[in-house]
């Protein structure tokens, strides 16, 4: 690696003041910005990259929480090594798990793991909120949302309840050719989210022994996408099988190979992200907010 690369990953970000959210809800008093991950289809990354992502910001000098909202199939904790009970504070508020840097709140932390999750509606969207407003977050400049797949209760309960600054979309490149991420784009202009972005996720694979790039799935399409539905390609990831192997293991790529090239490229996903972040009207201002 040249010096210069090590130039580019040391240097950090301003973080994002906070940004308008939808109408009628107020801001988290502590959190500047929340950001919803979701997707139309199930199984594209969304998990991956929001735990990558925060690990990216956070490289950034950004105070990051991830809040696991798949509360039928969590994986933030598995992702970041993370187990057991977070403790909670005599008025019942839950005490952020931390790893890597990364503040989160997970149902994962209060199953027990393969107890199976037959939850009705209200209360996997009550677990929503709750871990929204009763955990007890640090000051952070980014909140990263991880949602189930699709577009269900727990995305109407989010779009209802959740202050949030804007979503990123996650695809990966059959994904863009079945219309499933359509789906999620359409779901977050109908709920007045602003899509902030789409992450193409999967979008080609090179062979680990020659180096060979190859599109399995496909050249373009979450260029092509981003340019039909008016929204900015944020980033483009490969794949690869240190990224699933770094993610079971609780070490994701970001922080088991800092200065590899898929890392540089998560680093560059959440550069593309503040400053598109960025854009968007700033809140109005608040008390809390002042003299900051
Ligand atoms: N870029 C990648 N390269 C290789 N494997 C990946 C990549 N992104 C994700 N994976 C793997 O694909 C699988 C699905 O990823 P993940 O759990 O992040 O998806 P998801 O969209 O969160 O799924 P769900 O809809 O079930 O929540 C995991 O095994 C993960 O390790
Ligand atoms: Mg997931």
């Amino acid at each position: 690696m040249t010096d210069d690369r090590v130039a580019v990953v040391a240097q950090t970000l301003t973080p994002p003041s906070s940004r308008a959210v939808q109408a009628g809800l107020k801001a988290h008093p502590r959190i500047a910005n929340v950001i919803a991950v979701g997707s139309g289809k199930g199984g594209v990354g969304k998990s991956t990259t929001t735990v990558n992502l925060a690990l990216a910001l956070h490289r950034l000098g950004l105070r990051v929480g991830v809040l696991d909202a798949d509360v039928y199939g969590p994986s933030v904790p598995l992702m970041l090594g993370l187990s057991g009970r977070p403790e909670s504070t005599e008025d019942k508020k839950i005490i952020p798990m931390r790893a890597l840097g990364v503040d989160t709140m997970s149902i994962g932390y209060l199953i027990e793991e393969d107890s199976p999750m037959i939850w009705r509606g209200p209360m996997a969207t009550q677990a929503l909120t709750q871990f929204f407003n009763d955990t007890l977050w640090d000051d952070l400049d980014v909140l990263l949302i991880d949602l189930p797949p699709g577009t269900g209760d727990i995305q109407l309960t989010l779009a209802q309840k959740i202050p949030v600054a804007g979503a990123v979309v996650v695809t990966t490149p059959q994904e863009v050719a079945t219309l499933d991420a359509r789906k999620a784009l359409a779901m977050f202009e109908k709920v007045n989210i602003p899509v902030l972005g789409l992450v193409e996720n999967m979008a080609v694979h090179v062979c680990s022994a020659c180096g060979h790039a190859e599109h399995i799935f496909g050249q373009g399409g979450g260029q092509a996408m981003a340019a039909r539905y008016n929204v900015p390609l944020l980033g483009s990831l490969p794949l690869d099988a240190a990224i699933r192997e770094q993610a079971d293991a609780g070490t994701p790529i970001v922080s088991a190979q800092p200065d590899g090239v898929i890392s540089q490229a998560y680093v560059a996903l959440a550069r593309a992200l503040v400053e598109r972040l960025a854009t968007r009207p700033r809140a109005q201002i608040a008390l809390n907010t002042l003299g900051s």
